[in-house]
């Protein structure tokens, strides 16, 4: 895919990016390889948590001041995927971490990317003029520290 030059490309982008990853989790699980699971799931989980705080400081700020309630909505659900991290990381320790588990998992993500797109990101790509830059390098900045 081409470099993203809005930030609702680079956020959508990034979408795309961790849900290969969770493709390549799900094969890893029909394979039964063991050792890639917990190296998949570290890079999933550290790519997901980065993209979480990218958007809580980048983009939902600003976007709460125009639809508070889409945005706490949003806050919500990724307080719910933080927590089911957290819940998964324990089983990924464990060495219990089941694909029926990740796959439901997965489900409540692409509901949230589903969400996101059509509003937040819709609205942040309409900023790309106006505040785009600040936008995009501070997101960049993030994801990058993954
Ligand atoms: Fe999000
Ligand atoms: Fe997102």
């Amino acid at each position: 895919m081409d470099t993203p030059t809005t930030p609702s490309m680079l956020l959508a982008h990034d979408h795309l990016r961790l849900e290969r990853l969770f493709s390549e989790l799900r094969d890893a699980f029909e394979a039964d390889a063991r050792e890639d699971i917990p190296l998949l799931w570290t890079e999933l989980d550290t790519g997901l948590r980065a993209h979480l705080e990218a958007e809580e400081k980048h983009a939902l700020p600003r976007f709460a001041e125009t639809d508070p309630s889409e945005a706490s909505a949003l806050r919500a659900e990724h307080d719910a995927i933080r927590k089911q991290l957290d819940e998964l990381d324990v089983m990924v320790d464990l060495h219990v971490l089941r694909a029926d588990a990740a796959a439901a998992f997965l489900d409540l993500l692409q509901a949230h990317a589903a969400r996101e797109e059509k509003l937040l990101y819709r609205w942040v790509e309409e900023r790309a003029d106006a505040e785009g830059e600040s936008l995009l390098g501070g997101a960049r900045e993030r994801l990058a520290r993954r």
